[in-house]
């Protein structure tokens, strides 16, 4: 198949009160292990490549590592039964406008370090030029802090106001809207709550499907909750990232004069694998494809 816009994915989603993966990759053995689960789960999904992952793949140029994955989630999604989206997560506007250019089906503009009026009028510009090339939209209002490893300062934390994210999706129309309820990115447990009555307030106004970030550090009760009162789009990278290394780091331990990478990373593959299916069956999107 080729890259699929997942827009009517979202849309039907939001309509039956499920939920759509967003899978994060880094490197080409995590974007295999996200499409087997796809398949094997008969299930739509959203493998997606943030701005740092990018800077990895292009070492150290973010429009490089656009190319790099393009072309490999597009030979990927060829070779595929499933069906495929190709998201941008966390993109700056140049990446964006890259990416769409590249074929990328989705993509996310990550607003965080502009103002509230940048982030209105650039999320507004790349939905306009997004929605001429039939790619669908994601942009953010609100934080959901990034503390890669450091003490998490609390200011980062803004939770999203209901009537900021109604005037946000009315002025930009962009397909999909991520806000902050409470979630961290890059947590190793399934630890936090989240703001369900703030979800509640900001459903009443606002149309637009909703989107997750950090899901990793959130509770499975508190994803289940949400996903019914109107999350669509769940965002996982740490929960993969874990998998895999636990499958390489076992793979390792258990053969201490291994060397043949092709090897461990397959048991790295697989651990992904099973995480992105138990996913897949969690969010309820097993089976829709
Ligand atoms: O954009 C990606 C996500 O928000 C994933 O966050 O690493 O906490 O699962 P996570
Ligand atoms: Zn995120």
């Amino acid at each position: 198949m080729t890259l699929v816009n997942p827009r009517s994915w979202i849309l039907k989603a939001h309509k039956e009160g499920f939920a759509i993966g967003g899978f994060n990759a880094n490197n080409f053995e995590q974007l295999q292990a996200i499409v087997k689960a796809a398949e094997l789960e008969n299930a739509p999904v959203i493998v997606q490549i943030s701005h740092r992952a990018l800077l990895y793949l292009g070492n150290g140029n973010e429009i490089t590592g656009l190319q790099y994955f393009a072309d490999m989630a597009k030979r990927a999604a060829a070779n595929s039964t499933a069906p495929i989206a190709l998201h941008l997560d966390h993109g700056t506007e140049l990446e964006a406008t890259q990416a769409i250019g590249l074929g990328f089906t989705s993509v996310m503009f990550d607003g965080e370090s502009h103002t509230r009026e940048e982030n209105i009028a650039i999320s507004k510009k790349i939905t306009d030029l997004a929605h001429k090339m039939d790619i669908c939209m994601e942009a953010e209002i609100g934080a959901v802090p990034k503390p890669d490893g450091a003490e998490l300062d609390e200011a980062d934390l803004v939770l999203t106001d209901p009537d900021d994210a109604l005037d946000f999706v009315e002025k930009t129309s962009v397909d999909m809207l991520a806000i902050a309820l409470g979630s961290v990115h890059g947590m190793q447990a399934k630890e936090n709550d989240l703001d369900l009555a703030r979800l509640k307030e900001i459903r009443a106004k606002v149309e637009t499907p909703l989107v997750l970030h950090g899901s990793s550090g959130v509770t499975n009760e508190a994803i289940q909750a949400a996903i019914k009162m109107g999350l669509s789009k769940i965002n996982i990278a740490t929960q993969l990232n874990k998998a895999f290394t636990l499958g390489v780091r076992k793979a390792l331990d258990e053969k201490q004069n291994l060397v043949d990478p092709r090897k461990y990373l397959t048991q790295g593959m697989e651990a992904q694998i099973e995480v992105v299916r138990e996913r897949i069956q969690f969010l309820g999107s097993s089976g829709k494809a």
